[in-house]
C-alpha cells in the first residue's frame, strides 16, 4: 500500500483502466455461458442507498430482516410452500452446503453418505469435502436425468441425503423429483432439490402452460430447495436462496451468537456477516417485476433458446444435445474437436460454458436476437475452417 492516498477521480480512472482492458460486459452479448445477468436499474439505485445492511446482525437491521422474511415467503409461495423458512445467502453453493449440513445433522451417523446425480453441481463435492461425507454419484439416463433405480440401489444405512436437480447446470433438465420424493419418504431419507437455476424459471414456465414435472414442496418428501435470485431471479451478485420445508428442520441446527450489537441471535447460515442488500434487492425485484414481469422475461429467453436451437441444427457438424430444451439452457456437441471449437470461439470473444462432452449456452435476459445470430455465424465459420 502507498503511504499517500489518491483522489477519487484517480481511483476511478485506475479501476476503469484495468476493467475496460480485461472484463467482459453483459451488454456485448458475448457472455453466453453464464447463469448470471445484468442488474436492473432499480437494483443499482437500491445499492447506492442500502449497501450497508448486515443481516449477520439482524437485531440492528430489523426492517431488512423483515424484508428478507417477506422475500422468503414470496419464494416459498412460488415453490408451493408459503410456510417455508430460509435465507437469502451468497449463492447456490452456500445454499447446497447448508442443506447438506442440515441433512447430515438430522440423521447423524458415523459414516454419512449423500447420493447425487452425475449432473450435480460441484458445490456438493465441496459439501462432501468440508463435512467428510462420502459422495455417491448416480449415472444418468438417456434423457440426462438421474437413474432413480440406481438411486434406490445406492441407499444404505449411512445415507443422510438424496439430491435431485431441477435445472441441471449443463443442460437445464429436471430430474424425476416425484420418484425421488417417493423413495425418500419410503426410506425415511432427507431429499434436497437443487433448483438454483430452475427455481426462478419453472414456476413461470408452469404459469405459461409448459409441461413442468413436479419438483418443489408440493412433493411431500422434499425437505429443502435451493433457488437463486442471482440467476434467473435477476438479483444482485451475490444473492442465493435456501428454503426449508419448515422451521422445525432448522431448530437444532442454529448457532448462538451472543456478542452481536443487535442482541443475541441464532444463526443457521454458514457465513456470519452477510449482505442485507441482497435480501432487500430480492424483495424489491419480486415486487417490481411481479409474476407478469418474470413471465415476460422467461418467455423471451425461451423464444431465443428455441431460435438458437433451430439455427444450430442447420450448422453442418453441430449437434444439439437437449432437444427440446426444458429451460433456457442448450448444449451442443460436434463431429469436430469441441475443445478447438471452444478455443476459437473464445478467440472471437465468445464465452460459453465448457463441459466434458458439450458446450453450453444459457440465454439470459441480457442476450438479444442479434447476439444469437452473430454467434451462429461465427460458429459456422469456425466449423467450416475445421473441415
Ligand atoms: C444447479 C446449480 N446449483 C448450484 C450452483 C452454484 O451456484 P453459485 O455459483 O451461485 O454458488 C449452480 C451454478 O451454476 C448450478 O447451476
Amino acid at each position: 500500500m502507498e503511504a499517500e492516498g489518491i483522489s477519487e477521480e484517480e481511483v476511478f480512472n485506475q479501476i476503469l483502466d484495468t476493467l475496460q482492458a480485461n472484463d467482459m460486459s453483459y451488454d456485448s452479448g458475448r457472455i453466453l455461458g453464464s447463469m448470471c445477468t445484468k442488474p436492473l436499474e432499480l437494483t443499482i439505485k437500491l445499492y447506492q442507498k442500502f449497501f450497508d445492511r448486515n443481516l449477520g446482525d439482524p437485531g440492528l437491521w430489523k426492517g431488512t430482516w423483515k424484508l428478507e422474511r417477506e422475500a422468503i415467503k414470496i419464494l416459498g409461495t412460488l415453490l408451493h410452500n408459503p410456510d417455508a423458512t430460509g435465507y437469502i445467502v451468497t449463492g447456490g453453493t452456500e445454499a447446497n452446503i447448508m442443506a447438506m449440513r442440515i441433512a447430515r445433522n438430522s440423521h447423524f451417523n458415523g459414516h454419512p453418505e449423500i447420493i447425487v446425480p452425475y449432473s450435480a453441481h460441484a458445490s456438493f463435492d465441496k459439501a462432501a469435502d468440508l463435512m467428510r461425507l462420502k459422495i455417491i454419484k448416480i449415472p444418468l439416463t438417456s434423457e440426462y436425468t438421474v437413474d432413480t433405480e440406481a438411486v434406490e440401489e445406492a441407499i444404505s444405512k449411512n445415507t443422510v441425503a438424496i439430491v435431485g436437480i431441477a435445472g441441471t447446470t449443463a443442460l437445464g433438465v429436471v430430474d424425476p423429483i416425484d420418484k425421488l420424493s417417493e423413495i425418500a419418504l419410503d426410506r425415511g431419507i432427507y431429499l434436497h432439490v437443487d433448483a438454483a437455476f430452475g427455481g426462478l424459471v419453472l414456476p413461470f414456465l408452469a404459469k405459461m402452460g409448459y409441461h413442468v414435472p413436479p419438483y418443489d414442496f408440493l412433493l411431500e418428501g422434499v425437505q429443502s430447495i435451493t433457488a437463486d435470485p442471482h440467476k434467473m431471479g435477476l438479483g444482485p451478485i451475490p444473492s442465493g436462496g435456501i428454503l426449508f420445508r419448515s422451521d422445525e428442520i432448522l431448530k437444532k441446527n442454529h448457532y448462538e451468537i451472543p456478542y452481536l450489537a443487535g442482541g443475541n441471535i441464532r444463526q443457521a447460515t454458514i457465513v456470519g456477516t452477510r449482505s442485507g442488500f441482497a435480501a432487500i434487492a430480492t424483495w424489491a425485484i419480486f415486487k417490481y417485476l411481479g409474476e407478469k414481469g418474470y413471465i415476460k422475461i422467461v418467455r423471451r429467453c425461451m423464444k431465443l433458446i428455441n431460435l438458437l436451437k433451430e439455427e444450430l441444427k442447420k450448422v453442418d457438424g453441430i449437434r444439439v444435445v437437449n432437444d427440446p430444451p426444458q429451460m433456457n439452457v442448450l448444449g451442443f456437441t460436434s463431429d469436430y474437436n469441441l475443445h478447438i471449437i471452444d478455443k476459437r470461439l473464445r478467440e472471437k470473444g465468445w464465452a460459453l460454458g465448457a463441459f466434458p462432452n458439450l458446450l453450453r449456452i444459457v440465454i439470459m435476459p441480457h442476450i438479444k436476437k442479434c447476439h444469437v445470430e452473430n454467434f451462429v455465424r461465427d460458429l459456422e465459420s469456425i466449423v467450416q475452417s475445421l473441415k
